[in-house]
């Protein structure tokens, strides 16, 4: 038996992963042409703009406002849809913190609901469920890329008068029905922080399809501005949210690469998919048909450590780190964060709901917890690397496997 690597055996990955973030010269060239233009600032230059308008279309979208950050996106996507101090709005337990914390940067409650067991992805009966007269939307977030179910959502939201706001900050490029995420809602947010599908460092983008709604979403990401009219005049509540040209700069090269890189992260995740099928206690999370196209922030899959001697999933996670396998954090549930538990979120929160008891804080969410505790994440860019990759990452977990009663 191959001694394991973290008891001083040699690991299963005998190269690195690809470098991430990538760039080459063009990034490069951007970055000097921005510079020796003197126009550093969205405002007079064309490089946001330009960017706006391929990332978008690359989506299938009409109109692209891009923004500081992924957050923010999510808050200015609020604030132009009305969300207001008293509503509520649905979002996944299984998400970054920004998916909720923006409902209460609108004054608003996000209520959590579980995830689906197979795709990890918000389940349709539990938002349904959900509803109150207060709530005024939901927010699916496509989970590792793979995007949430966009035929069941959509036919709540429009029977119940929701608005649907995609959370797309994994799935930059991913498809439902051959359509591409953020299109298949009122608007898709986006982020571009460093670990992401694309990345300046920071940065994010909505997408949207609806003339009036990309007008008030314009106008708060700029003071409350309107395109066309009086610099000092502001029409409506905003702030700045203003991308700077570097980033725009960087973007346009970034987004050259996107469809490419996508469809090798496809194309790995699903030959990990075979792969992983074949070792007992490792399920990869479930791929809906209707997933044509998955951009991969993460390949994600369940440990069940039945099948590896009882190690705990910390034990198994530090033993692949030590085959030289990649993870990164899988989130913990949202309703269980601090400020959720401790009351801090109230601050955010007036009038009666403010002292309301908020009971679904205490409830179990079954399919969140297991995805918390027993969830692997393999980073995006380990998917850029070549079948040799991916063999070492299978090798890994077998190794593992073969050798689980030494790691006690
Ligand atoms: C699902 C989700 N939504 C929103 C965000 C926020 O994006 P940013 O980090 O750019 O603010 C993230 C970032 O990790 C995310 O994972």
């Amino acid at each position: 038996m191959t001694e394991l690597a973290i008891n001083g055996g040699t690991p299963s990955k005998t190269k690195p992963f690809p470098a991430w973030p990538q760039y080459d010269q063009r990034e490069q060239q951007a970055l000097i042409d921005v510079l020796e233009s003197r126009k550093w600032w969205r405002t007079e230059g064309t490089c946001v703009t330009k960017f706006e308008q391929e990332f978008a279309a690359f989506h299938g979208a009409k109109h692209g406002i891009a923004i500081t950050n992924g957050t923010h996106a999510l808050e200015v996507a609020l604030a132009a849809l009305g969300v207001v101090p008293g509503d509520e709005v649905i979002v996944p337990d299984s998400t970054f913190v920004a998916t909720a914390s923006s409902v209460l940067f609108a004054g608003a409650m996000p209520v959590m609901v579980d995830i689906c067991r197979d795709t990890e992805c918000i389940d349709p009966d539990l938002v349904e469920a959900a509803i109150t007269p207060r709530t005024k939307g939901i927010i699916p977030v496509h989970l590792g890329g793979h995007p949430a179910d966009l035929d069941r959502l959509t036919e709540i939201a429009s029977r119940h008068g929701l608005f649907l706001l995609e959370d797309c900050a994994h799935a930059h490029g991913s498809e439902w029905n051959g359509k591409k995420v953020g299109t298949h809602s009122v608007a898709g947010t986006f982020s571009f922080q460093s670990s992401k599908l694309m990345t300046a460092g920071e940065g994010g983008i909505i997408i949207t399809n609806d003339d009036e709604v990309e007008r008030n979403l314009r106008s708060v990401h700029d003071c409350g501005r309107l395109p066309g009219e009086w610099f000092y005049s502001h029409f409506a509540y905003g702030s700045n949210y203003r991308l700077s040209e570097w980033q725009g700069a960087v973007l346009q090269a970034q987004l050259e690469r996107l469809d490419q890189q996508t469809r090798l992260r496809d194309a790995n995740g699903a030959m990990l998919d075979r792969l992983l099928a074949e070792i007992p206690g490792i399920t990869p999370q479930a791929r809906d048909p209707r997933c044509t196209l998955n951009g991969h922030y993460a390949y994600i899959f369940h440990f069940d450590n039945s099948e590896f001697a009882g190690i705990s999933t910390e034990r198994f996670t530090a033993a692949m780190n030590a085959e030289g396998i990649r993870s990164q954090a899988p989130y913990p549930e949202v309703h269980k964060l601090d400020m959720f538990q401790n009351g801090a979120y109230k601050s955010r929160l007036s009038g009666s709901q403010a002292e309301e008891e908020h009971a679904f804080l205490r409830a179990d969410y079954p399919n969140s917890r297991r995805a918390a505790t027993e969830d692997y994440w393999i980073p995006q860019y380990c998917l850029l690397g070549d079948e040799q990759d991916m063999e070492e990452i299978v090798a890994a977990i077998k190794k593992i496997q073969a050798n689980a009663a030494s790691l006690g």
